[in-house]
């Protein structure tokens, strides 16, 4: 087979590049090592920016998120038992949609289909060949066969542990990693979310954060130990621990149910330079992971999608190679400023180990000079609703 770009990984990050494509006219082929349900099973962060929601639109594939995501214009900031909302509509003119992304995710997979473009899945032991020549190639197997891809360009979006980045010499990459000591205790709820918006509490306890799915359906996380099992995480031990560390009114106001969904997920900030190598591109979490404090994740992957594309398209249309020669820089200007949010939220809203007095006293300051200056509060909400792409 041959195709111009042949693009491993089937998430959000490859799917919404594939749509761009295909709606450009531009023949590509997708390639997963695991099947559909088991993509679609996988649960995620649910906040996008204007700017994720616009490449969706263009991508055709926005229809259900403008009927079913919810509008927030602000979000809470619980600490010292109050809650402080942080305006990012008054102070940005801009508001964020909650969708989930496993519905980002299903979505553009039923526009695929619709338009035909191949997707491969269950494709074992994918491997990128030839990158640094003008004819690289993929290989994979399927049904005990090996198979060949031909193609003028390869689009890893393989996430953190897929082959792409793994085949790129030692030598040619630099990476740049932050482990957090502690993990995130994420529980799926069919009950109604505790608030209008969603509210990040700071806790002696531990963070806390109340998301939502639709105003039937709760996302909750809490902080928990890195070394916790789920199995020690009974229903009624989650409830007890989420409502301790919010202010009392939306303790009282949080109703529990049982959880159909519950994990604990590590926290990281990871990023790899660059983010090309000749014919190769990395895209997504495949380059460059965030801690979900910030919920950036998705929007990240989408904004690199968005260069990519932007360069692909001009090689087409023009047979120039200025967009894809600049594209590790322009994306990776815009992830590093991610990077830097997401850290500095994680750091501001959770309880470490090894902080001592003086980091609390710190935290208190930051958090108290946030809630009390318009220019630090609007800072955040700038990154928060998400920089310019
Ligand atoms: N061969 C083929 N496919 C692979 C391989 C491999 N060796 N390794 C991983 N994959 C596939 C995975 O099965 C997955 O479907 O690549 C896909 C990567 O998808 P994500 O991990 O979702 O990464 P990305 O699309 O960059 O996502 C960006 O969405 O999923 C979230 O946490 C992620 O928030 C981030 C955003
Ligand atoms: C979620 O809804 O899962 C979610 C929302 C905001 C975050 C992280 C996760 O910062």
């Amino acid at each position: 087979m041959r195709v111009q770009v042949a693009i491993i990984g089937s998430g959000p990050a490859g799917l919404l590049l594939g749509q761009l494509l295909t709606n450009a006219g531009i023949d590509n082929v997708i390639l997963d090592r695991v099947g559909k349900d088991y993509i679609l099973g996988r649960v995620r962060a649910g906040v996008l920016e204007d700017g994720t929601v616009r490449l969706l639109d263009e991508a055709g594939a926005s229809a259900r998120l403008h009927a079913e995501g919810l509008q927030h214009g602000g979000f809470s900031l619980a600490f010292d038992g109050r809650n402080h909302r942080i305006d990012l509509a008054g102070m940005t003119g801009k508001k964020v949609t909650v969708y989930g992304q496993t519905e980002v995710t299903r979505d553009l997979m039923q526009e695929r289909e619709r338009s035909g473009a191949k997707t491969i899945y269950e494709a074992d032991n994918v491997n990128v060949h030839d990158f640094g020549s003008t004819s690289p190639y993929t290989t994979y197997e399927h049904g005990g066969k090996t198979r060949r891809i031909d193609c003028d360009f390869i689009a890893g979006c393989d996430g953190f542990h897929g082959v792409s980045r793994r085949s790129v010499p030692e030598s040619a990459i630099s990476t740049y990693e932050r482990a957090y000591p502690f993990g995130w205790l994420g529980v799926l709820a069919e009950v109604p979310p505790v608030a209008n918006e969603l509210i990040y509490a700071n806790h002696a306890r531990g963070f806390a954060l109340c998301s939502m799915r639709s105003m039937t359906r709760s996302r909750y996380y809490v902080q928990c130990p890195l070394d916790d099992k789920v199995e020690a995480w009974s229903d009624e031990r989650f409830w007890d621990e989420l409502r301790r560390r919010l202010p009392l009114e939306n303790a009282e106001a949080v109703t529990p149910g049982p959880s159909f969904e519950k994990s604990i997920a590590p926290l990281r900030s990871f990023v790899a330079e660059p983010m090309r190598f000749g014919g190769l591109f990395l895209a997504g979490d495949a380059a460059h992971i965030v801690p979900p404090t910030g919920a950036k994740g998705l929007n990240l992957a989408a904004s690199d999608v968005h260069y990519l594309f932007e360069g692909l398209h001009e090689y087409y249309a023009d047979r120039s190679m200025a967009g894809l020669d600049a594209y590790s820089q322009r994306a990776l200007q815009r992830v590093w400023k991610a990077v830097r949010f997401s850290w500095s939220m994680t750091m501001m809203m959770h309880r470490f180990p090894d902080t001592g007095a003086f980091g609390q006293k710190i935290q208190e300051a930051e958090l108290d000079y946030l809630v009390h200056s318009r220019a630090a509060a609007t800072a955040l909400a700038e990154n928060y609703v998400g920089l310019p792409f």
